[in-house]
């Protein structure tokens, strides 16, 4: 979520000062406090207000004293740390109270109008010119503004969800690569690598919303979404917590090794989105992963 590193770091040039406990040191890029909601913003009750009508510690945090906590004392994984719970993406939080239409960047994969026609001007974020979708095009005629493996990097992150800055690596066996070019071509689906055969965030995802490309080739053989608006959308699972701890210990690992401080909550994939084909039953990880691995 690169917009939430946007207002993280605005959220720096706006920390005011403290008004009842001016001892308490915050962590750096935290929230501003101490002030109260302008009219753009919308407090739901669950977020308890100070006797003034502003922003304290306990509007957001459920910690106890978390004020009278030195910060890198705080149990930032206790369940109550924030209010509301775990959030998947910090931003279900942050739209609990600011706007969410208005801080949303516009989805630039919507391609289609209402009439089903494409946006032409939305083709040009990504090809120097609208391709004519009806000629088998080389990759050179696609006229991409940047090679496809940085295509998306400059609205989205390397690393925009767990085990995606992993899997953007050459396979480390001979097997996988001759597993992707047999299951792709037998599968009738298209999955590029880079030129250096890196698996890559197109090899996974399309970028084209469903129906901008003829479903039956394979550049346009993708997952179904309807509501592309709505983007990925998940369901709180029971399980989270199985597998939570399941995970944990591979995730420490992969923190350390990659300086990285990744949260993973497994909840249930309800729509998914741009995908080559689906991946809550595995069918994606199959056509790279041996199921024996
Ligand atoms: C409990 C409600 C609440 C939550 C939750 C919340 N904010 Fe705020 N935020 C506010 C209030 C109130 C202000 C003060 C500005 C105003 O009132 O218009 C503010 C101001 C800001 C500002 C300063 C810029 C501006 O608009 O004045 C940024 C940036 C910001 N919030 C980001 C975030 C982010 C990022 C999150 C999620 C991590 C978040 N906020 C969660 C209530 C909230
Ligand atoms: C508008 C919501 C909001 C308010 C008000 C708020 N916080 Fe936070 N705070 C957050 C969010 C969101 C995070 C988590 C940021 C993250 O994970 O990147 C956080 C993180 C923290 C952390 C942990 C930092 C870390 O990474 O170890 C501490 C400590 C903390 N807040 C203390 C306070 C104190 C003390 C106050 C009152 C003076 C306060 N907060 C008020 C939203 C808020
Ligand atoms: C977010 C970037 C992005 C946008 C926006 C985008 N494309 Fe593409 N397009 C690509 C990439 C990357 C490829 C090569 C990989 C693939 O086909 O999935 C491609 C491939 C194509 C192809 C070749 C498909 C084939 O059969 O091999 C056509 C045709 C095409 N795009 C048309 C369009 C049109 C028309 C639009 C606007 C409605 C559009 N694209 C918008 C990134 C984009
Ligand atoms: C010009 C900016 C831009 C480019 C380039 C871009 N994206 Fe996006 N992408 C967005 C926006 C905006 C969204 C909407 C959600 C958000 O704000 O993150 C989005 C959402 C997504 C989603 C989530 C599905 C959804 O509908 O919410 C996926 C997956 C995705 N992009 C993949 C890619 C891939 C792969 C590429 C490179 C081929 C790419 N994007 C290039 C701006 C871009
Ligand atoms: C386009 C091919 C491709 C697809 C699709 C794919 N993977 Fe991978 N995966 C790789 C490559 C390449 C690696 C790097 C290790 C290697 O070369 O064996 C990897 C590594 C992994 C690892 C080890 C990461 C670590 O901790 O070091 C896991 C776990 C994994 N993949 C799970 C999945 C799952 C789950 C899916 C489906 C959602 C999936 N993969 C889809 C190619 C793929
Ligand atoms: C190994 C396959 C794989 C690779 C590589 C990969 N992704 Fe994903 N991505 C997924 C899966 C699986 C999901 C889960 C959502 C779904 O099922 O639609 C996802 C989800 C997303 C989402 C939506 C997240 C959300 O919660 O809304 C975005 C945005 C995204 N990917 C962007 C990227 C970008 C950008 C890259 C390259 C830097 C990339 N992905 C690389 C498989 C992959």
């Amino acid at each position: 979520m690169p917009y939430l590193f946007c207002l993280l770091t605005l959220a720096t040039l706006f920390i005011s000062p403290l008004k009842a406990a001016d001892k308490i040191e915050l962590p750096p890029l935290h929230h501003l406090v101490g002030i109260k909601p302008s009219d753009a913003i919308k407090v739901p009750d669950k977020f308890k207000l100070g006797d003034e009508g502003e922003l304290i510690c306990a509007t957001c945090h459920g910690l106890k004293d978390i004020d009278k906590t030195e910060v890198d004392k705080v149990d930032t994984t206790a369940a109550d740390f924030l209010v509301g719970g775990h959030y998947r993406n910090l931003t279900g939080l942050c739209y609990q109270c600011h706007d969410e239409k208005k801080t949303q960047r516009e989805n630039i994969h919507i391609l289609l109008d209402e009439q089903g026609e494409i946006k032409k001007k939305q083709c040009t974020y990504c090809h120097e010119e609208v391709p004519d979708r009806d000629k088998k095009l080389s990759v050179a005629e696609l006229k991409l503004r940047l090679p496809m493996q940085s295509l998306c990097y400059g609205c989205h992150l390397k690393d925009p969800h767990f085990n995606a800055v992993e899997h953007q690596v050459k396979p480390a066996q001979k097997e996988m690569l001759e597993r992707i070019k047999k299951h792709s071509s037998e599968l009738g689906i298209l999955v590029p690598l880079s030129d250096k055969q890196e698996v890559i965030c197109v090899s996974c995802h399309t970028p084209h919303q469903y129906g901008v490309i003829d479903p039956e080739k394979p550049a346009g053989k993708q997952v179904i979404n309807d509501d592309l608006a709505e983007g990925v959308t998940y369901k709180a699972h029971p399980w989270d917590q199985v597998f939570t701890a399941d995970k944990a210990d591979r995730l420490a690992e992969f923190n350390q090794q990659h300086k990285m401080n990744v949260e993973f909550s497994y909840q249930r994939i309800v729509q998914e989105a741009l995908l080559r084909l689906p991946a809550k039953d595995g069918q994606l990880c199959l056509v790279c992963h041996d199921s024996k691995d």
